[in-house]
């Protein structure tokens, strides 16, 4: 019989209540004969606030374990920034080679994004999650003093950028439009800017029927405005690729709506399905948080395990929802909503 071993990390604010939601979710699709047993991590704040660990590598190498997990948000304005953004969440991309963060973008007929008209919407961002800016290639000199350095240096490699390029044609080659646009920057960051246009060309030879397209990142924002039915799939660094992603949540009905997965495609490591939006000091624990975003990443979570019809019993429950969503719910009620239309 099938079985599903899941790690859970719930983290930090909302990242407990869209979690639950996400669950109370899956449990509901699954059929009988799967058999779901599920872990949870107690990371992120509180754990560090009282043991001063973000990740240990006990945790890191039982969490190896997994046939996925499924991740709720971290950080919180009582931890520096960044202790737990590099030290638990980073931390687990890069171990588990995270290089494919797929993420996906979809106006749901009946949302009403902020865009004129009913632009037609589909796409997905690959974004690199393992290089450039992130890798923590940096440091201060003279800190604290008026003549303070700081240098934050993007890491670029050929292998690196080539395995996420090549994962992004296979991609677009199968999508019925088959558009691929690098989003770059190589009128100003010439040394990384064309190592990854040059090798977007080179592998492009190899998917003649991939219509391609590159824009710079600053324009790249003008059209996810005023013409977002242009792009496909869009392949970018790990730093515009974060950027871009919350823009196009924006234009979709917002950021509650929009899910992620960090790919391991090789499969030798977990892959880590969250959403695009973080721990929203502002709003947690008031039951306010949309889990549709958490949702729809566990329909990815399911997708990647080879569960295509759960999947898509998800997907389709989030659009059946979306089509009818008006007066505002809470966080558990759009879970209950879309756990019993799933299971119906
Ligand atoms: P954020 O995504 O947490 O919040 C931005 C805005 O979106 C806030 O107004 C918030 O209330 C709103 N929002 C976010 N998710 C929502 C949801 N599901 N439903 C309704 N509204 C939602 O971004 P931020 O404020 O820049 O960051 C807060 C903390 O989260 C920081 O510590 C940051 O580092 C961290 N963060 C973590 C992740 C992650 O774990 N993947 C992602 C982004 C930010
Ligand atoms: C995201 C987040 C993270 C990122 C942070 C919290 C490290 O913004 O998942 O989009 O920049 O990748
Ligand atoms: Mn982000």
């Amino acid at each position: 019989s099938r079985s599903i071993s899941l790690a859970v990390i719930p983290g930090d604010g909302i990242g407990q209540e869209v979690v639950a939601e996400g669950l109370k979710v899956l449990s509901a699709v699954l059929p009988q004969d799967v058999k779901l047993e599920t872990k949870e991590y107690s990371l992120g704040a509180k754990r560090w606030h009282e043991t001063g660990e973000t990740l240990p590598d006990a945790e890191l190498e039982q969490l190896k374990a997994h046939d996925a997990i499924l991740l709720g948000a971290v950080g919180d304005p009582s931890v520096p920034s960044g202790v737990l953004e590099r030290g638990l969440l980073l931390k687990l991309r890069f171990a588990f080679d995270h290089h494919v963060n797929l993420r996906p973008s979809r106006l749901f007929p009946g949302v009403k994004g902020p865009l004129a008209g009913e632009p037609d919407i589909d796409f997905v961002v690959v974004r690199e999650g393992t290089e450039g800016p992130y890798v923590g290639n940096g440091g201060s000199l003279r800190t604290g003093t008026p003549q303070e350095v700081a240098t934050e240096v993007s890491l670029n490699t050929a292998f690196g950028i080539e395995r996420v390029v090549r994962d992004a044609y296979a991609r677009a080659q199968a999508r019925p439009r088959r558009k691929l646009t690098l989003v770059h920057k190589n009128n100003v960051l010439v040394h990384a800017g064309h190592l990854w246009k040059n090798i977007f060309d080179r592998v492009g030879e190899e998917y003649p029927e991939v219509a391609t397209d590159y824009l710079h990142v600053d324009a790249a924002t003008i059209f996810f405005v005023t013409q977002p039915e242009r792009f496909d799939v869009i392949v970018t660094d790990n730093l515009f690729g974060d950027i871009l992603t919350d823009l196009a949540a924006a234009v979709t009905g917002g950021i509650g709506l929009a899910a992620s997965g960090n790919i391991n495609p090789g499969g030798e490591f977990p892959s880590m399905f969250e959403p695009v939006h973080g721990s929203a000091p502002d709003i947690a624990g008031q039951g306010k948080a949309d889990p549709t975003a958490t949702v729809l990443s566990v329909g990815m979570l399911l997708r990647h395990l080879g569960y295509t019809a759960e999947a898509e019993r998800i997907e389709a429950a989030v659009a059946a929802d979306l089509a009818e969503r008006s007066a505002a719910r809470s966080t558990s009620e759009i879970g209950d909503a879309l756990a019993a239309r799933v299971a119906g």
